[in-house]
This record gives structure tokens, sequence and C-alpha cells, in this order.
């Protein structure tokens, strides 16, 4: 049997300070986002959705958005930030960002709990988002929520999903996001996914944004990659997950995911010994342990000396 082609590079896009803190009670302070932001950047991320101009009552750990683009900002890396509805735009444009991200459910009651609107309402707003960013010169990049199932509605219809995909595209954005946002995807599903939107419009680019919810969040970029999808979000130490949607848990884990691809001869360009560092920093940032797995056992060749345990004696 033949071995599948994949690519031979990918992005990631590190989604820790937004989705991977925006449920955390724990407030991570300005300058410590910033840091953590800064040794990301000096271990070879160059791409960060870095923070929500989303209302700061609905949540308040993203507040400061605007001190954080500002602090983080530089040549080589790009900055996008999601961005729900008109006010968010103006927000991200006045801080300067690099792309916007806007964002709606494939479901109906998903988008009702998360931006409080139907999904009507929430695209038709998009058209004017998307005139603030063409006369600020800035790209919008257009993400599915619940892309891949919705924990108050179930299935969720691959047809919905081109659909969105298809709007997105009619109002000029060039990259589509599935996001999984309660780990309903498997690997079938992408693949069927990422099928139908390139039949509905090859020019789109998708990314993929997986949690690792139900243990198959790795295997669905394994799917992605065969699908010849390069764009990833993950999120360091696995942090994350959706205030608005139940049981919702952490990204996939930005260190675990560069461990699988170095394994795999693809490149990322992030470092993962600095990664693993970084993400036993944000472990302290948010005052709890965090789900990642390289970030515990270390890479694959990491040895031990032969006292660290006790020899078996019967
Ligand atoms: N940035 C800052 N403030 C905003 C805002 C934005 N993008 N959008 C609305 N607001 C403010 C309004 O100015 C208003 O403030 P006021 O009461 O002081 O006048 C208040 O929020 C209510 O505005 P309204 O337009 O009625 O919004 P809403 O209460 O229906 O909430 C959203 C809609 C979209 C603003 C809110 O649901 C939200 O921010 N959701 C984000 C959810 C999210 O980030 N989910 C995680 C990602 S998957
Ligand atoms: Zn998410």
């Amino acid at each position: 049997m033949n071995a599948p082609t994949l690519p031979s590079r990918v992005d990631i896009v590190e989604v820790g300070l937004r989705d991977g803190i925006q449920a955390e009670p724990v407030y991570v302070r300005t300058d410590e986002k910033i840091a953590i932001a800064k040794a990301l950047i000096a271990a070879g991320v160059k791409h960060f959705e870095i923070s929500s101009f989303v209302s700061p009552r609905a949540v308040p750990q993203l507040a400061d958005a605007a001190e954080v683009v500002a602090a983080v900002r530089q040549e080589g890396v790009t900055l996008s930030a999601l961005v729900p509805n008109v006010k968010g735009a103006e927000r991200a444009v006045e801080a300067g960002v690099d792309a916007m991200v806007v964002f709606m459910s494939a479901s109906e009651s998903h988008n009702l709990k998360n931006v409080n609107r139907t999904r009507e309402a929430s695209m038709a707003g998009f058209a004017e988002v998307c005139r603030i960013a063409e006369s600020a010169g800035i790209p919008v990049h257009g993400a599915i929520a619940t892309a891949f199932g919705c924990p108050f509605e179930g299935i969720v219809r691959v047809e919905t999903i081109a659909d969105i995909a298809k709007q997105y595209a009619d109002l000029g954005m060039h990259t589509v996001t599935l996001g999984d946002t309660t780990g309903m995807a498997t690997p079938p599903l992408v693949t069927e996914r990422c099928r139908a939107i390139l039949a509905a419009r090859p020019d789109l680019e998708i990314a993929l944004h997986f949690h690792n919810t139900r243990g198959v969040g790795l295997v669905c970029v394994y799917a992605g990659l065969i699908e010849g999808i390069t764009r990833y979000e993950s999120s360091i130490g696995g942090l994350g997950g959706c205030p608005f949607a139940p049981n919702a848990t952490g990204n996939i884990s930005t260190e675990d995911l560069v461990y699988m691809l170095d394994e795999m001869g693809i490149e990322s360009g992030v470092d993962l010994a600095a990664m693993i560092e970084i993400a036993k920093r944000a472990e302290k940032a948010v005052e709890h342990g965090l789900p990642g797995q390289l970030m515990k056992a270390g890479p694959r060749l990491r040895t031990y000396g032969m006292d660290s345990v006790r020899t078996a004696a019967g």
C-alpha cells in the first residue's frame, strides 16, 4: 500500500492566548500574556490568534486585547484576533491587528449562546466588518464554530458547513477555519468536510482547529494532512475551551502537535524544547495543571538514569 503524500511544511497558529485562556477563572496579567507571546515568538511561532475584541463583560479575560496586540506586534509575526461585530472590528483596526477573524457557529443554538444572535444576523453584520477591514487594508478570515457537531443539537450537516464557507468566500474571505468547539471531530468527518468545502470553493484555504476532548485531536490533524491542509490551530499546554459550550475542554496542545510533526519530518519552524518550557510557564499563569503530554513525558528519546526507578525483585 502506498503511504499518503503529506505536506512538507505547515503553519501553526497559536491560540493559547485567545481560546486557551478565555474561560480561565484566574486573570492572567497583561504583562504575563505579553511575556508568554514573546517567548512563543522566540520559540519560532509566527502566527497567533492573540486575543478577542469581544464584549469584556462576555469574556473578561480578554479585555486587554488592545494592549496585548500593541506590545506583541512585530515584523514577520501575524496577529489575528476574533471580532464578533462592527464594534469589535473598529477596536481591532485601532489596535493594529494583522487580520480579523469573524466567527459564527454552524448550529443556531450555539450561535445564540455564543454571540446572542441568530446566524443570519451574524452573517449580515460581517458584511460591514469586511468593509471596515478592507478600508484598513486588513484581511478577514472566517471561522465556523461547532463545525463537526454541536453540544446542543448533535449532528451538524456537512452542507451547512459548505454553505457558510461559500458565504464567507462571497464576502471576500480567503481562509475558513473549521472549529471543533467541543471536540466532536473524527478523522472521517475531517476528510468529508475538507473535501466538501474545497469542492464548493476551491479558492478557499482551510485551517483546522481541534480540541482534544475525546482524545483524537492529533489523529484529526493527520486526517487533515492527508487532505493537504497546511494550517492548524493549537494551544500551548493544551489550554482552552469555549465558555459558552458545555463540557468544553482544551485545544490540541502545540507542543504535542510540534512533536508529531517533527517526528513525521514536517517542518513547522517551532522549537519543541522551548515550547515545553513555555507550556510549564502557562501552567503557572493559570494556576492549574494542563493536559499537554509532551510537557510531562518529554520527547521520545528523553532518557533517564538507571537509578531513577527501583529494580523489581520478587
Ligand atoms: N467589544 C466591546 N464591547 C462590545 C462589543 C465589542 N466587540 N460588542 C458589544 N459591546 C458592548 C456594547 O457596547 C454594549 O455595551 P453597553 O451596555 O455598555 O452599552 C454591550 O456590549 C452590549 O452590546 P450588544 O450589541 O447588545 O451585545 P450583546 O449583549 O448582544 O452581546 C456580543 C453580543 C457578540 C458582544 C457578545 O455576546 C460577545 O462578546 N460574545 C463573544 C463570545 C466569545 O468570545 N466566545 C468565544 C469564542 S468561540
Ligand atoms: Zn476552540
